[in-house]
This record gives structure tokens, sequence and C-alpha cells, in this order.
């Protein structure tokens, strides 16, 4: 292209200025209209296609992260530690110790030994031994074997103080004992093999 071609006058002047037609160079019109036709091509994708919404990836996303992230040792909502630590805590067992006396001794006996439900003091499970998941037992309950489901009666905080409670009593051989159901399991609550 010659700058005569480029720098043509065009016809029209104002105030004794004039104007020279400078076209846009060819290469950045292109660009210009293939941006367009991107842009649309784009939001058909996203907005009426197959393409994920923002909150889709975001979702996404936290579940791949909350997938690298380490196994936490809870079952539920409450962590075997903090249960084991409770466990410490005279405050809470003897929170826990009024809770199993007033509710849990007329099925689990006064001592944890068992009567209608299952002996709470030996190495045997039925729906496992860890605090974790003595705690989920508790709150969810097996309401076809007639275990209440206690959440509906006891807070979190209630729950697990009497889990503590229960820690407490793994062990103490009361009299009369109520033979073993489930599987036993080691201390931890691990299983054993
Ligand atoms: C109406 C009787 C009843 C009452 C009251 C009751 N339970 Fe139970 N509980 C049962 C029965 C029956 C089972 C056995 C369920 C099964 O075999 O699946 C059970 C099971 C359990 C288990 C699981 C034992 C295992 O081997 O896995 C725990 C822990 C437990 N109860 C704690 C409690 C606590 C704590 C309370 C009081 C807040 C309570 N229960 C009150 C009847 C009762």
């Amino acid at each position: 292209m010659s700058d005569g071609d480029r720098d043509r006058l065009l016809p029209h002047a104002q105030d004794g200025i004039e104007e020279y037609d400078n076209p846009l160079p060819g290469w950045w019109v292109w660009i210009f209209w293939v941006t367009i036709v991107f842009s649309l091509g784009y939001w058909a994708y996203y907005q009426l296609g197959p393409g994920p919404s923002v909150v889709a990836v975001y979702e996404a996303e936290m579940r791949e992260a909350a997938a690298r992230r380490p196994a936490a040792p809870t079952v539920g909502a409450v962590s075997d530690q903090a249960l084991l630590a409770l466990q410490k805590s005279a405050g809470a067992l003897a929170k826990g110790k009024e809770i199993f006396a007033g509710k849990c001794m007329p099925c689990h006996g006064d001592r944890g030994q068992g009567t209608v439900g299952p002996n709470l003091t030996d190495d045997y499970w039925v729906h496992g031994g860890r605090p974790g998941e003595i705690y989920r037992t508790i709150t969810e309950g097996v309401p076809e074997k007639g275990m209440v489901p206690w959440k509906t009666q006891l807070s979190p905080d209630e729950i697990a103080a009497v889990t503590a409670y229960i820690g407490t009593l793994r062990g103490t051989s009361p009299p009369n004992p109520k033979p073993p159901e489930g599987q036993q399991v080691a201390a931890d609550g691990s299983p054993l093999r």
C-alpha cells in the first residue's frame, strides 16, 4: 500500500481543517472481528452450552481440596481426640454420668454392664468402639433395635459428655455383664484381626 493510497484526502473540510482517510490496518480489523466471533462462542458455551458455571468450578475445586486434606480421625462431627481429651475433664464426666444415670441406665445397666442394650464396658462393639463412632451411635441411635437417636433430646455437648463417660467405663468389669455383642476392637477402637 503506497502512501498515496493510505492518505487520501476526504472530500470535506471544517474551518479549513481537512481529514485524511487512514483506514485501520487489515490485521488489526481482522483481530477485532475474531474477538467478536470468539466472544459469541464463549458466551454461548458457558451460558447456554455445557460450560461449567463459576459456582460449579468453585465447588469442584473445594471438593478436590477436601479430598487432598489428610483424613481427620472423625466419625460424624466430633474427633476421637476431642472426645478422649474430654475423658480428662471432671466437669464433662460428671455431666456424662448424670445423663447416663438418667437416660441410659434402664437399657445399659447402672454400670454399663448391659441389659436390654449391649454391655458398654467390654471390648466388643456392634457399631464401632472408637469415641467418634460411639458418639455417632448415640446421636443417630439404632431405632429399629430400640436405641433412641439421642440428638432429639440431648445437645451435642451432652452427647460428647456421655460419650466421654462411657469411655471411662471400658474395662471396668462390673458384675453380671451382658455377654459380648459385635466385633472385638482394640483399645484405640481399631478392629482386631
Ligand atoms: C430403650 C433402651 C435404650 C436406651 C434408653 C438407651 N439405649 Fe443405647 N442401645 C440400646 C440397644 C437395644 C442397643 C443395641 C443396638 C443394636 O444392637 O444395633 C444400643 C446401643 C448403644 C450403643 C452402641 C453399642 C455397640 O455395641 O455398638 C451405645 C454406645 C449406646 N447404646 C449408648 C447409649 C447411651 C449413651 C444412652 C443414653 C443417652 C442409651 N444408649 C440409651 C438401647 C437403649
